[in-house]
């Protein structure tokens, strides 16, 4: 039975709340809407239209006069698009930048694509965007998109900010370790600004979530401006029972639909990850071709993360007419990126996210159901142009991720320790500074341990190696391992696979690629992701550009790796795992009980010492790209801390 869901309830509303009632359903208050055609309809209108418009002038009001708010507003009111520019037009922040930071590049950049063709600029003039190698921004940029972990990034140089004047946290809800630390370097900005009479910044964190009551309170508790009503009525559709097999009910539901609606009307999936996602668009692909009469044909669209932004930029062009337009996605679907003509959600309700563990200070990726927040914003992407349907493979009632836990403190701490772990910054009183190495590190658009690494490799005369290894490490798979021909994938592996870790086999599978300079037959026939292998390159060259900026000495070691596993230990220590005689591994940072992934070329071998490069849970935890490496060397690099952590351990 279809029935109009309820949004997550807001509990109670803070003091000093402002309300904004926006009149449901009735988008084109002031403007009769005349069809739903965004292409045709002037952009000015559109933006007209949008519910958050009738709130302008109060709105304005409102953020004018604070210096910290938090605006709530349901997905697609037009928040992230509409308030920086009514910052702008209103004049406030006029002597300095504003900046609007994403958990996602692939938002920064449409968004700011978005913002630019409204205000009828170039992109790169007034409105830019900063993204992980990519700088799209002027002297002129006045409202610049960024992901949050760019901002961290200058903040590193630049700890009070003091080029911008507002700061827009957008996207609250959707906690990383990025986003937590960055909520810490922020509030601290502001404070002293204050304190030392500079401009002062103005912070608004945006969220398409009731439940703000721990931002209100982080953030001297500011008031909450609610924008209330959603753009468009979207009906839920409840599966009988839960799907014990989600994909298995995802594909249904695809073709179901396929079926049934009309095919303009296009549909969006979301699932966990990669891996699933191109196996279920070959699945769909293949039952596609042998469809009965009167179905029509679909385009299937992958989108995640790692897809070359070309790739992603797919999912916003129309399917060729007569086709359905079938997006399979990761949760880079869910609040940020706008995607027209979908009318049909089918949610998986799991999502693939890393955790910040605040017991073991590690974060860890894991494949989990999503909170009420998150399906809700997920049936949200049905109703951004007109009406829409969502069908949740799982009702929301079974969803068990809690909602916010906000870990500000421990992160910062644990992120903190980290970079002292790392020699990248030191305590001095109650301040915290960065070193000289810190500083350095900062150069790189890369986790502080990838870049100390980086940093450390001409000592061990192995820089070419280390910028391939943590390039390869950068993106997401570059091999692909369909199930079904797992004798083929492991006959053409192991030509490749190394006894000395999944780092030297990439490594060598990555050398081979590059003497065939990419050829499209040998990644077929050996199970690399041709797409992604490309990437690497890039960001490698990206990588180098800066190593030559710093003067460091780009050598290779050649054949002997022992030096890269040397240099890999010494700048990756935190991460080592040691043999215990019952055979599992603990991981001798957190003491925690770690097991080697099965797709590991480890796997079988199960060294004494081992360092890993990322923890995944699922039925266990599990080490993810292992490097054998020896004790001593450890020993050597960072001695007092094995030590300590050996000692622990024994007693
Ligand atoms: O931030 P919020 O979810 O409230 O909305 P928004 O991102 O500002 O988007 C408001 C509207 O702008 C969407 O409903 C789309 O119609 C349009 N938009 C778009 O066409 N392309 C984008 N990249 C972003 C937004
Ligand atoms: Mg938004």
């Amino acid at each position: 039975m279809p029935h109009d869901p309820d949004p997550p309830p807001a509990k109670k509303f803070k003091p000093g709340s402002v309300f904004f009632r926006l009149e449901k359903n009735k988008p084109g208050m002031l403007l009769p809407r005349k069809g739903n055609n965004n292409v045709t309809t002037p952009i000015d209108v559109q933006r007209k239209r949008l519910p958050i418009y009738q709130a302008k002038p109060q709105l304005v009001y409102q953020l004018r006069q604070l210096n910290n708010a938090i605006v709530i507003g349901e997905t697609g009111s037009g928040k992230t698009t509409q308030i920086p520019q009514y910052l702008y037009e209103c004049g406030t922040g006029r002597q300095g930048i504003i900046a609007i930071t994403q958990p996602r590049r692939v938002a920064a950049i449409s968004l700011a694509g978005r913002v630019a063709e409204e205000r009828r600029t170039q992109l790169g003039k007034l409105v830019g965007y900063t993204v992980r190698f990519e700088d799209v921004t002027s002297s002129e940029t006045k409202l610049k998109f960024m992901t949050d972990g760019m901002l961290l990034r200058e903040a590193i140089g630049d700890p009070l900010l003091l080029r911008y004047t507002v700061v827009v946290l957008d996207e609250a809800h959707e906690r990383t370790v990025h986003t937590d630390v960055l909520f810490g370097v922020v509030k601290t900005a502001q404070r002293r600004r204050r304190e030392i009479n500079k401009v002062p910044l103005k912070v608004i964190v945006m969220s398409a979530t009731m439940d703000v009551d721990l931002f209100s309170e982080y953030f001297n508790k500011s008031p909450v401006l609610y924008l209330e009503g959603r753009q468009h009525p979207i009906q839920i559709y409840y599966t009988k029972q839960p799907q014990p097999d989600y994909l298995q009910g995802a594909l249904v539901s695809v073709f179901q639909i396929h079926q049934e609606a009309p095919p303009s009307h296009d549909i969006l999936v979301f699932m966990t990850g990669q891996e699933e996602i191109e196996a279920l668009a070959r699945t769909c692909r293949d039952i596609a071709k042998h469809l009965p009469d009167g179905c029509g044909p679909m385009v299937v669209i992958p989108l995640y993360a790692s897809l070359p932004p070309a790739q992603q930029l797919r999912v916003f062009h129309p399917a060729p007419k007569g086709h359905r337009k079938v997006i399979l996605a990761t949760n880079i679907a869910e609040t940020s990126v706008t995607i027209s003509g979908i009318k049909y959600v089918i949610d998986t309700g799991m999502v693939k996210a890393k955790r910040f563990n605040p017991d073991s200070g590690l974060e860890v990726l894991a494949v989990q159901r999503v909170s009420k927040a998150q399906a809700w914003q997920r049936a949200g992407r049905a109703g951004r142009e007109d009406s829409g349907f969502c069908y949740p493979s799982l009702c929301f009632t079974k969803c068990v991720g809690s909602e916010h836990v906000l870990f500000i403190p421990e992160a910062v701490r644990a992120a903190v320790e980290q970079l002292e772990l790392l020699g990248a910054v030191e305590k001095k009183e109650e301040q915290v500074l960065l070193t000289s190495l810190g500083k350095k590190m900062a150069n790189f658009p890369l986790e502080p341990r990838y870049a100390k690494t980086i940093l450390l490799s001409p000592d061990y005369s192995c820089c070419e190696e280390i910028l391939s290894i943590v390039s390869l490490l950068s993106v997401d798979s570059v091999l692909y391992n369909p199930p079904a021909r797992r004798d083929e994938v492991h006959a053409a592996r192991r030509k490749f696979t190394s006894s000395e870790g999944d780092h030297m086999t990439l490594l060598s599978i990555y050398r081979a690629f590059k003497k065939v300079s990419g050829n499209k037959e040998w990644c077929r026939e050996n199970f690399v992701n041709s797409r992604n292998m490309s990437l690497v390159k890039e960001v490698q060259a990206q990588l180098r550009e800066i190593c030559l900026k710093l003067n460091m000495k780009l050598e290779s070691c050649g054949a002997d790796t022992g030096k890269v596993r040397r240099c890999l230990a010494h700048g990756m220590f935190i991460n080592t795992a040691e043999l215990q005689p019952d055979g599992t591994y603990l991981a001798l940072d957190t003491h925690q009980t770690v097991a080697i992934h099965p797709s590991s070329v480890l796997f079988q071998s199960k060294p004494a010492y081992v360092i890993f490069n990322e923890l995944l849970h699922t039925s266990r935890c599990y080490m993810r790209d292992l490097c054998l490496v020896d004790p001593d060397w450890l020993l050597d690099t960072a001695s007092e801390y094995f030590v300590r952590k050996l000692h622990l351990t024994k007693s």
